[in-house]
């Protein structure tokens, strides 16, 4: 498969110009003011997870247009996995999101039970074992149509130990690494800057390889992140800069930045987001004993409306 299309020349008057400093500098002073205030806020609580009122879908919209993401909690959490599932696709709903159905774990309305389970088609992929999850953004390896913006994580049970995930906004990174040196930025946003060698898929198909960027600039001219930290299955662009780039971008999230987010997300709290980087900790390590967590995943074509 081709390269993912080289970026279209950005607008001046977008932040994410390397040409002109001025929106940039604006849009990140406006950014980082109010970030942490609202990053640290408590959980956005939803009455009625199916049918959230218009203040608390207007709460998720303000959080994820500052911050990219926006953690919300049911109360009391629905104990019922398959109720929660009809509860989930209602929400998505009122937020314009667009279910990425073709995933080939994608369950009934399109939503992934994400649980220990040695079922053939799932085998020996980390989200459905108790291993630890490396930062990522979902769907990196995905085609240039098929990309995902947004997704939504929600935890019917916790693991009993572990199962901890970090969280850091696309444009924390980008600011972080623009600061550094904007010939980072530049390297990651070229066409070829990360690839992820096609793979067997356990159905028999076979997934293409997946040349792109890592950053991004949407028609809508928002800015999105494909990425994955694995050292095995990936080829970097062979460019002293970009391998660079990738290794800040590395130390970043394996740092202790204050914009980022830790979270042990409770039974019917959950998280809504326009993709941003992730990972998880590994769970239950007693493997004698069956883990009983189970989170949801619903990904999305497009983001979080309004946001
Ligand atoms: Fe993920």
């Amino acid at each position: 498969m081709a390269a993912m299309e080289k970026t279209a020349v950005i607008q001046d008057d977008l932040p994410w110009s390397l040409e002109s400093n001025r929106a940039y500098l604006a849009w990140r002073e406006r950014k980082l003011d109010n970030y942490a205030q609202v990053l640290h806020a408590p959980a956005v609580r939803i009455a009625d997870l199916a049918n959230p009122s218009e203040s608390e879908r207007a709460e998720l919209i303000e959080r994820c247009r500052k911050t990219n993401l926006a953690i919300y909690r049911t109360d009391p959490a629905n104990p019922d996995a398959m109720a929660v599932r009809r509860e989930l696709r209602s929400f998505v709903d009122g937020f314009g999101l667009k279910i990425a159905e073709r995933h080939r774990s994608a369950g009934e309305q399109g939503i992934v039970a994400l649980t220990v389970t040695d079922a053939e088609r799932q085998r020996g992929y980390i989200p459905y074992s108790r291993k630890a999850i490396n930062w990522h953004t979902d769907g990196y390896y995905n085609a240039p149509d098929e990309q995902i913006l947004a997704m939504v994580l929600h935890c019917v049970r916790p693991a009993a130990d572990g199962g901890v995930s970090q969280l850091m906004d696309n444009e924390i990174a980008y600011i972080r690494l623009r600061d550094r040196d904007p010939a980072l930025i530049e390297a990651l946003m070229h066409p070829e800057a990360m690839s992820i060698p096609e793979n067997a898929e356990p159905d028999g198909s076979l997934r293409p390889v997946s040349v792109g960027p890592v950053f991004s600039v949407g028609s809508d001219g928002k800015l999105t992140m494909r990425y994955t930290a694995r050292t095995r299955s990936i080829s970097w662009r062979d460019d002293a800069t970009t391998r660079k780039a990738a290794a800040i971008l590395q130390a970043i999230l394996t740092g202790d930045d204050p914009l980022m987010l830790t979270a042990k997300l409770a039974a019917g709290q959950g998280v809504l987001c326009n993709n941003v980087l992730h990972n998880r900790t590994a769970f239950d390590p007693d493997t004698d004993q069956p883990s009983n967590r189970l989170f949801y995943r619903v990904r999305f074509h497009n983001r979080v409306k309004g946001s």
